[in-house]
Order: structure tokens, then C-alpha cells, then sequence
């Protein structure tokens, strides 16, 4: 079977008129890369989470609408404009959380106006040049937090991470998983725990897939299991990615990642959170103001299990994301540096190197 690790997430194919995408909702028992199109197609890849994680998304959808606009009418610059806000909105209405999708389309959206006294077919190539770069920034990105992250591991620790902010969830290297990555390539003794990450088991078919695949010593527990590791001294250090950081440092990440924080309070183990400065949002002051995502009740009583596990006409709640409270985290590793409390200081002076 081909290693997870060799194949990009997300890529473009510009001959082909496609991205070619892993199926994540297929991982870990089949390993398939499918061609994604149409815009509907690229909607329901977000929406289904075949493509998923807040970086990749907004690689994603660079591309899907460069893609989109390559395939317009490119006679007048105002049809296409209309045509061009038009998918552009819809792609953006596919995952309100990961803020990675707006800032990808507006970038997107700024190229078109830069270049609007251009003929369209030059708007057009500097989309695809735009893509590219979103595409290639995003694994340097991906990198420098993988140093920075580096800095804060010692030989012998025991890692947390919760959901997949792992090169499944970005083009290569991940974000939480990236200090792992340089760790184990050093040859560092590390250890990484897994949660499972109820309901769509992020942690267990993905992030304990990719890493066990990259050689990294790893274990998979249930989301429940994660505080009995941190009191049993187990647990160094925890990683988290997150979807979107309002400007106090509040932070959005996968649904359950906020009662991993409260335990590490409790247990004294410093949470940091793992984000690409895309994914930081000074527009939104804080966590009460980011849009959660409410998901399908089928996720949690069907979709793993052979026969319905709760009763019917039970309330079901599955909010996709949960808001971890800016006191409960040790620091956010971006790119550009390490951001300690208060936030609000920190990340406007790292928003601004
Ligand atoms: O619903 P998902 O699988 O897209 O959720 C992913 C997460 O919550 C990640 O931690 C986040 O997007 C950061 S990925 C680098």
C-alpha cells in the first residue's frame, strides 16, 4: 500500500482541469485519490469533509475556484466578475468555522481585482499563479511551525493531540503534527497520544494513521481517556490545530478540544495551539463571535455502527467546533514565532511581522 505521507492532500492538475484530492472519509482502510471538477463536487468535498482541516481547505478552495474561473465566460470582465462572486460565495457557505476558506477566496478575490483592467484570460493565469502560491505557502508555513513547535519538546515526551491538524489537514507536515514530524526525523524519543475524536474520528482513521505511518511511537484512546493519561503524569505537552483564533486568543478547534483544556488546567500540562497565521482572525474579537458549525444527528447515533445506538426521537447536540477559553492555552505556535498571553498583544505584534 502507497505511504499516506507520499501523496499531496490537496494538488492541482491544470491539464487535467482538476485537484486531485484524498478521500478522507475513506482513510484508513483505502487509500484513493479522487478528481474533483465541478463546483458542486468541490462544495460536497468540504461539506462531507472528503477534503477537511482548516489549512487544506483553504488550499482547496484556491484552487477549486481558479478552476471554476478558468471555466467562465471570459468576454466581459463584468459577466465574469458576476459569475466569479457568484461560486465564490457559494464555495465560502460550505464550512462556516475554519476561517482558512475565506482568507483563501478573499486573497483569491483580490487578484481579480488587481489585475481588472486586465483582458479576463490574464485575470484568469493570475488566479493560477495565486493558487499556486496559497498551495506552496502553506507547507513552508507548515515548517516554520514545526520549528517553532520544535523548541518546547524534550526527549521523552509524551504528546496529546486532538482531531487531525496533521499533514491530512494541510498539503504536507501538518501543524500540530509538524514539531513530531522534525522531532522524530531527529531522532528524538517521543511518544504521541491520540484521541479518537468523537463523532467523525479525526484522530483515530487519520492522525493515528498518518503518524504510525510515519514511524512516530503512537497510541489511540477515546476522547474520554485523555484526562486519566494527563493524571497519570503521562502527558508532557499537548498540540492542538484550530480553525479560527479571534484576536483575545479564544480559539476554535474540533468539538471536545475545549474539555482537553480544562484538564490540562486541572493537571497542569500546557495546552498550545498549533496556527498558521491564515487561521488567525483579528476581525473577530473573540470566541463568542466565531460561527459553530451544527452537524448531522446521524453522525453520533448511525454513521460507525452497524445498527442505531440511541433511541429514536432522542435530541442529539453535534456542534462540529468548540471555543477553548484564551486562559486555558500555554501559547499559539505560528509560523512567525511563539504567541504567549495576553494575546491580544502578542498576536497583533505577530500579525504585523
Ligand atoms: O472537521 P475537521 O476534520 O475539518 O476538523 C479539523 C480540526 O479541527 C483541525 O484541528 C483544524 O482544522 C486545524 S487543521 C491544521
Amino acid at each position: 500500500m502507497e505511504n499516506i505521507l507520499d501523496i499531496d492532500t490537496v494538488a492541482l492538475d491544470d491539464e487535467a482541469g482538476c485537484i486531485r484530492a484524498i478521500d478522507q472519509t475513506l482513510l484508513p482502510g483505502e487509500i484513493k485519490v479522487i478528481e474533483i471538477r465541478e463546483e458542486e463536487e468541490m462544495y460536497d468535498a468540504i461539506k462531507r469533509l472528503v477534503v477537511r482541516g482548516a489549512p487544506a481547505i483553504g488550499v482547496f478552495a484556491a484552487m477549486g475556484i481558479y478552476l471554476l474561473a478558468k471555466a467562465m465566460p471570459q468576454d466581459s470582465y463584468e459577466g465574469f466578475l458576476k459569475e466569479y462572486e457568484r461560486a465564490s460565495d457559494h464555495l465560502n457557505s460550505s464550512r462556516p468555522t475554519a476561517v482558512n476558506l475565506s482568507w483563501a477566496l478573499k486573497r483569491m478575490r483580490g487578484v481579480v481585482e488587481a489585475h481588472k483592467a486586465e483582458p479576463v484570460p490574464a485575470i484568469v493565469s493570475a488566479l493560477h499563479d495565486e493558487a499556486v502560491t496559497i498551495r506552496n505557502e502553506d507547507v513552508a508555513v507548515c515548517k516554520g511551525i514545526g520549528e517553532n513547535g520544535l523548541t518546547l519538546l524534550h526527549e521523552g515526551d509524551g504528546i496529546l493531540t486532538h482531531c487531525n491538524a496533521g499533514q491530512l489537514a494541510t498539503v504536507r507536515y501538518g501543524t500540530a503534527t509538524a514539531p513530531m514530524y522534525l522531532a522524530h526525523e531527529k531522532g528524538m524519543d517521543i511518544h504521541v497520544y491520540c484521541d479518537e475524536t468523537r463523532p467523525l474520528l479525526q484522530g483515530a482513521r487519520l492522525t493515528a494513521f498518518e503518524l504510525s505511518s510515519a514511524g512516530i511511537d503512537t497510541t489511540l484512546q477515546c476522547d474520554n481517556m485523555s484526562a486519566s493519561l494527563m493524571k497519570a503524569g503521562k502527558i508532557n505537552i499537548i498540540f492542538t490545530g484550530c480553525d479560527r483564533v479571534a484576536a483575545n486568543g479564544d480559539t476554535a478547534n474540533k468539538i471536545g478540544t475545549s474539555l482537553v483544556a480544562a484538564a490540562a488546567h486541572l493537571y497542569n500540562v500546557p495546552m498550545y495551539i498549533c496556527a498558521p497565521t491564515s487561521t488567525i482572525d483579528m476581525a473577530t474579537p473573540t470566541g463568542e463571535d466565531i460561527p459553530i458549525e451544527q452537524r448531522n444527528p446521524d453522525e453520533v447515533t448511525e454513521m460507525w455502527y452497524a445498527r442505531r445506538m440511541a433511541p429514536e426521537n432522542i435530541h442529539i447536540y453535534n456542534p462540529a467546533f468548540d471555543v477553548t477559553d484564551h486562559e486555558l492555552i500555554a501559547g499559539i505556535i505560528t509560523e512567525k514565532g511563539i504567541a504567549y498571553p495576553p494575546y491580544s498583544k502578542s498576536l497583533a505584534e505577530i500579525m504585523k511581522k
